[in-house]
């Protein structure tokens, strides 16, 4: 799985906890996050080159891109090259947050790239065409997570201009469709007001990732060996540790650094 940055930890979570016996790599593109404001062909360059480390050099089983502004403009290109079933954020949440709203009015927040690019606007069309859906990107969210800064009057000041849209459009619910956001539920919650339900895309892919796996029948089995989690970063990888730690919890114990040379023709033995 991979993500720009810390994001995607929301993810990462909810799999450890659903799938206990699941081996887990993560990779943490730090070093060149975020993605949120660069251009649609730069972010699906990074998400190709990571999906094919990891699906080639670290031999994974199944991908998830724990990132929706890497899942707005890369699925199509992901599941044609890598060769396994490639899981993103955009539709799981989508789905529950059109099942969650009571009054039929989404708001759907994300960064830049991800609400620029019209992926859930065309994905809400498809889905739910019942459902109003109204979109605001919030630009400097990430940074505020990725600072370690989740709440506080800062944040706080932003969220109260940069969801206002999404108030005055009477929104019972709100789609995190960032995976940074959770991180920041509190603040978003608090000037949404208690009455409007907050999805997120992080625990709704989850769900969908163990479904799949459960389907296709690639399991571990509960009885093999104690499952190994692999933390790989681009940037700075004593503050991956250190923050990733905060954010996740204990199993953020160590980081390597992502090496993204070119694999060797096989993968390596024991690849998982
Ligand atoms: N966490 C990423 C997402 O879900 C984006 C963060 C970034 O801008 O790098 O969109």
């Amino acid at each position: 799985m991979f993500d720009s940055g810390f994001g995607g930890l929301t993810v990462a979570r909810s799999l450890i906890d659903l799938l206990p016996h699941e081996h887990l790599v993560y990779v943490g593109d730090t070093g060149r996050y975020p993605y949120g404001p660069r251009p649609a062909h730069e972010v699906l360059g990074f998400a190709t080159e990571i999906g094919d480390h990891l699906t080639t050099a670290v031999g994974c089983k199944m991908l998830v891109v724990a990132c929706n502004t890497a899942a707005s403009v890369a699925m199509t290109a992901l599941t044609e090259r890598s060769g396994v079933p490639v899981v993103g954020v955009l539709e799981p949440g989508m789905r529950a947050a059109a099942k969650a709203s009571r009054n039929g009015r989404v708001g759907i927040i994300g960064t830049v790239g991800t609400i620029g690019s019209g992926a859930y606007q065309e994905l809400a069309r498809a889905m739910a065409p019942e459902v109003e859906v109204t979109c605001a990107a919030c630009p400097g969210f990430v940074e505020f997570v990725e600072r370690g800064e989740t709440d506080g009057d800062q944040v706080h000041v932003l969220a109260e201009r940069l969801l206002a849209p999404l108030r005055e459009a009477e929104v019972d619910t709100v789609l995190l469709g960032c995976t940074h956001y959770p991180y920041l539920a509190r603040t978003i919650g608090d000037v949404m007001g208690r009455d409007v339900v907050l999805v997120s895309s992080a625990d709704e892919t989850a769900f969908d990732v163990r479904a799949l796996i459960d389907r296709l029948g690639i399991g571990r089995p509960s009885t093999a060996p104690a499952p190994r989690h692999r933390w790989l970063s681009s940037g700075d990888v004593d503050w991956f540790v250190e923050m990733g730690q905060r954010l996740l919890g204990p199993e953020l114990d160590s980081a390597e650094t992502l090496d993204l040379s070119p694999p060797p023709t096989s993968p390596p033995d024991g690849a998982w």
